[in-house]
């Protein structure tokens, strides 16, 4: 069981995930924020269940964790600004391949559009969720599931990995999700200052960032490699073509087949 006074103790940000609600079991985290009305629910607020019975993951998939193994939570954010929404679940991403990176070094890694990796293996996800009342950004809801403790997948999720199967032990689920908020509170302060730090960050720990990979492009796969030119301010994918032509693309149109993650082969 996650015990949040511990978390309480170990959270060290100034202002992300001080208002904390944790549920033994709910059908999604992010279902759940998506229903609380907005004058209940504070800017920064993080919802974390042990078990889910309809976790969701993206291209309207099931997000399947072991309960009581991994982390599964969702920060509620209420942005002043509704542009660039898909650079920040990249942000979010960095902040959490940072905060594994200072504790077990430098492997970890993101691929487009918002998987964590290790060693070629997913290890967790995010699902950006943004609600609006009539034209107004009402609240932005970040979905993350991450492997930490779960040591056997199910057959449906072969490239599946954890914290614990990679390294043993882990460290506390609780000291883990505060190092991760600590990070997406520093991803977050830039993505909201437009701080082009924050693009280097993510195209630094983006694989395929530079090199000639295979696409899709809605589910087509493109005859010749491109190279991934990384992702623009405005949270776009950009490539270039063989014929020297630079184009863009949003998350849900583009997939990117890496040969390997940033800064080496994959061992
Ligand atoms: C993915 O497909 O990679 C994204 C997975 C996101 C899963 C998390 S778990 C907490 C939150 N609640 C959900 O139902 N989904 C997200």
């Amino acid at each position: 069981m996650f015990v949040t006074s511990d978390y309480k103790k170990k959270l060290n940000t100034q202002w992300l995930g001080s208002e904390f609600r944790y549920l033994e079991q709910t059908e999604s985290t992010n279902s759940l924020l998506k229903s609380v009305p907005a004058e209940e629910l504070a800017h920064g607020t993080v919802l974390l269940a042990d078990r889910q019975l309809k976790g969701r993951g993206q291209y309207n998939r099931n997000w399947l964790s072991e309960p009581f193994k991994n982390l599964t939570f969702t920060i509620a954010l209420k942005p002043a600004r509704s542009d660039t929404l898909s650079l920040l679940a990249l942000a979010a991403g960095w902040g959490i391949v940072r905060a594994l990176q200072t504790v077990y070094g430098n492997r970890f890694y993101l691929k487009w559009p918002n998987d964590v990796m290790i060693s070629g293996k997913k290890l967790g996800g995010i699902l950006v969720e943004s609600v609006f009342n009539g034209s107004s950004l009402d609240r932005v809801l970040v979905g993350i599931g991450l492997n930490t403790g779960q040591m056997n997948f199910p057959k449906e999720l072969p490239h599946a990995t954890s914290l614990a199967h990679e390294f043993g032990n882990p460290p506390a689920r609780e000291e883990i999700l505060c190092r991760i908020l600590e990070y997406i509170e520093v991803a977050y302060r830039k993505w909201q200052r437009s701080d082009v730090q924050l693009i280097h960050d993510i195209n630094d720990s983006m694989a395929g960032f530079g090199d000639w990979v295979r696409i899709t492009v809605n589910g087509e796969a493109s005859p010749e490699k491109v190279k991934f030119l990384g992702v623009n301010p405005e949270g776009h994918l950009v490539i270039l073509t063989p014929e020297i032509e630079v184009k863009k693309f949003i998350h849900e149109q583009i997939r990117i087949f890496p040969d390997h993650p940033p800064g080496g082969k994959l061992p």
